[in-house]
């Protein structure tokens, strides 16, 4: 999969995964998403770069942030931009993808941004799409997610520089992300190696799976670490309940402040989002000073320019 991504000079066309995504290219991305940081209250400067272009955001499982922050980054590099509504469209009346992305092409649509809880619907339209059309993958099944990998990674990177001596705590619900596991990729391409991914044994990945050590022991993965990343329960890709009440999960596996005290002081709080506050989270420390989940949603936009401008460069 990671080849269909790249055409016959090696460029990016389409976004799949982050595997085979060597530094240099990564590096590159996440240097130009610099230039479309937006600080607060400002304007966002419009681009013309993907003038004329038309974008799809294709999202059969729901989304706030990715979708509107896809639309955002389009926009304001100048496309027009098309959400298609999954529920009210032909995909209900059993259109498969295929036709699906004929009938878009067929009104110029040139980039595909495709959520979906299946594996490789992204690799399908990509091996199907035309010549000039990029596939973006906005997060599959539980396997990859590479904008917010690169987000994340974007994020980490904004505020600790030196990305070989970081130690990284992933906590949560890790057997199901996504998220994980293209940040995990991302980090580990830019050179992070002591990352600690800790969850109840029932949601953590299987030996060796993942890149990182395995904790069941959210205080002994937190100690130390200059980076805290929570995650949610994912419970609409779990077969039955794999974990218990919400209070009994939050008192093991929940970040408050007690337990971020065991992060090094200038330690770093993220989450993707969508929080569920008070399971895995505590609201104190979601909107405290070491928090940086809303910047990772400003850096997302940004991250996402930057990809979609790859394209057209
Ligand atoms: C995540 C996702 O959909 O994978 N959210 C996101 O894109 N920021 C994480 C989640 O749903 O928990």
């Amino acid at each position: 999969m990671s080849d269909l991504q790249f055409d016959a000079r090696g460029r990016l066309r389409h976004l799949l995964t982050l595997e085979g995504i060597g530094r240099p290219l990564l590096t590159s991305l996440l240097d130009r998403a610099e230039a479309f940081r937006v600080a607060p209250g400002e304007a966002p400067r419009r681009h013309t770069w993907l003038a004329g272009r038309t974008v799809a955001n294709l999202f059969f499982e729901p989304s706030t942030r990715t979708r509107a922050s896809f639309e955002l980054a389009a926009r304001r590099l100048g496309a027009d931009v098309i959400n298609l509504d999954i529920q009210a469209s032909s995909a209900v009346k059993g259109e498969s993808l295929e036709d699906t992305l004929y009938t878009l092409e067929a009104m110029n649509v040139d980039v595909f941004v495709v959520r979906h809880k299946d594996v490789g619907v992204q690799a399908l339209m990509a091996s199907h799409a035309a010549p000039h059309v990029h596939v973006l993958n906005a997060g599959e099944a539980h396997l990859s997610h590479p904008t917010q990998g690169l987000l994340d990674a974007f994020t980490i990177r904004r505020h600790k520089p030196d990305l070989a001596n970081l130690s990284v705590a992933i906590v949560g619900d890790i057997k199901h992300s996504r998220v994980a596991r293209s940040a995990l990729r991302a980090l580990v391409t830019l050179g992070v190696r002591d990352i600690r991914l800790a969850g109840p044994k029932t949601l953590l990945p299987k030996k060796g799976e993942l890149k990182g050590e395995l904790f069941t022991d959210a205080d002994k993965a937190v100690r130390g670490a200059d980076v805290v990343m929570m995650l949610r329960i994912q419970k609409e890709r779990m077969q039955k309940a794999a974990v218990p009440s919400a209070a009994a999960y939050f008192k093991r596996y929940g970040l408050d402040a007690r337990r971020l005290k065991l992060a090094k002081p200038d330690a770093i709080v993220m989450h993707p989002g969508p929080m569920n506050r008070g399971i895995e989270i505590s609201a104190e420390v979601a909107d405290g000073p070491r928090s940086v989940i809303r910047e990772q949603v400003s850096n997302g936009v940004a991250v996402r320019m930057a990809v979609l401008q790859g394209f057209y460069t």
